[in-house]
């Protein structure tokens, strides 16, 4: 693997570190006080071309590969997860399904604008009961000739309401368990979608999550991703690849921390030093360093593998397990770090721990990851 990033990924990198600081720092602790989606920041990350940065340019994305957006990833989460939630959702679920998987036809309606940033996007998986058993789907999808009836209820849903284009993953055939699940795009305005309560979080507040609900909405038959059946592959193929932006987001989380605590370790003084010079935090700051250098190779090793049309299933769990589980111990410490001065939001490491426990989650918890993981590495 290249650890050498080229001139454009570290412009994308600095582009999107410069965005975070000025842009989304001065008013991330009002947005996470009170619950507030960043629509305008997103609006310019779209302007930008963050929002649909793998997308080929000629259905209006950046054309970028995967290493620039893990860059980008982990910038943007060092200030504020909440948008990078939204923006992980948008490039490497939504986007990245269409690309992949669309029509020319949905290409072209759905999946410009989108890329452009011109619309959000949302991915509808989860259910009251169907959180990591994703094959246990009660939406249904009842195939009415020309169109599908689409009836049930999805909860965590990431852009819930500021979403125009939903990827709703529902169940057509059930005598056909995963293989009858099918893939739809679900248009805002398509009457009987019902966007329902805002999800009151721990963390990633400014994050839009909501419940939708779909009573009896007719979705077109050529609003269908690939072939009849194909919903819950669709569905693994893409969180794969999700995997790897929100492991991403866990590293940032990780390294905003670890750049607080470096820099207050300098500023505060105890028993007539400063504190970085006592060797409890000295060490201390080593060991989140370390932990968090090997997250950034196994980040980087995903996306390199994504980059080169390789398999990397088991690379983006691993990544995203490791990152994750980074993200809420070191986040732990860099609060530790504070000492006081680190449970009150002005010193921002709190939020980074309560956004941290997101990344253990969603797009598959831990334990998912491992099923993932262990699966590959004892098959034959
Ligand atoms: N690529 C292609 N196909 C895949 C695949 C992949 N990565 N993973 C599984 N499949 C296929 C399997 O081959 C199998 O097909 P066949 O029977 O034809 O061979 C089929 O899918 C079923 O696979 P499994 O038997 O492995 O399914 P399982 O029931 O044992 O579940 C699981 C496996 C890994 C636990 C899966 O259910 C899973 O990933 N669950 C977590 C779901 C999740 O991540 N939810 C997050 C919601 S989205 C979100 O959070 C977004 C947001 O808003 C932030």
């Amino acid at each position: 693997m290249n650890l050498e990033l080229t001139e454009e990924q570290i412009a994308v990198r600095d582009a999107a570190r410069d965005f975070a600081q000025q842009t989304l720092k001065p008013s991330i602790i009002e947005r996470d006080n009170a619950q507030r989606f960043a629509t305008e920041e997103i609006k310019e990350l779209g302007v930008l071309g963050f929002m649909g940065m793998m997308v080929d340019e000629q259905y209006g994305g950046s054309g970028m590969d995967t290493m620039s957006y893990v860059l980008a990833m982990e910038e943007l989460s060092k200030i504020d997860a909440s948008v990078s939630v939204c923006v992980s959702v948008n490039n490497s679920l939504v986007c990245y399904g269409l690309q992949e998987f669309g029509t020319e036809e949905q290409k072209q309606k759905y999946l410009r604008p989108l890329a452009m940033g011109e619309k959000i996007g949302a991915f509808c998986l989860s259910e009251p009961e169907a959180g990591s058993d994703a094959t246990s789907q009660a939406t249904a999808a009842i195939d009415c000739g020309d169109h599908y009836l689409l009836n049930g209820t999805k909860n965590w849903i990431t852009n819930g309401n500021s979403a125009s284009t939903y990827l709703v993953i529902a169940q057509t055939d059930a005598d056909k368990g995963h293989r009858g699940i099918n893939a739809l795009i679900v248009e805002r305005d398509m009457p009987g979608l019902i966007v329902g309560a805002k999800e009151d979080k721990m963390g990633i507040r400014g994050s839009d999550t909501h419940t939708l609900m779909f009573q009896d909405v007719k979705v077109p038959k050529e609003n269908r991703i690939g072939a009849d059946g194909f919903g819950f592959k669709f569905a693994m193929k893409t969180l794969a690849g999700g995997r790897i932006g929100i492991a991403a987001q866990a590293l940032g989380i990780a390294s905003g921390a670890l750049e607080l605590a470096l820099a207050y370790s300098k500023e505060r003084e105890a028993f007539g030093k400063p504190i970085h010079k006592h060797q409890a935090i000295a060490f201390k700051l080593a060991d989140m360093a370390t932990q968090i250098e090997a997250a950034r190779l196994l980040v980087w090793k995903a996306a390199a593998l994504k980059d080169a049309g390789e398999d990397y299933d088991l690379a983006s769990s691993m990544a995203k397990l490791y990152a994750s589980e980074v993200a809420m111990t070191q986040t732990i410490e860099a609060v530790q770090v504070h000492g006081g001065y680190g449970f009150v939001k002005e010193y921002h490491v709190e939020r980074l721990m309560r956004d941290a426990k997101i990344t253990q989650i969603y797009e598959g918890t831990s334990e998912v990851q491992k099923i993932v993981i262990s699966r590959s590495i004892l098959s034959d």
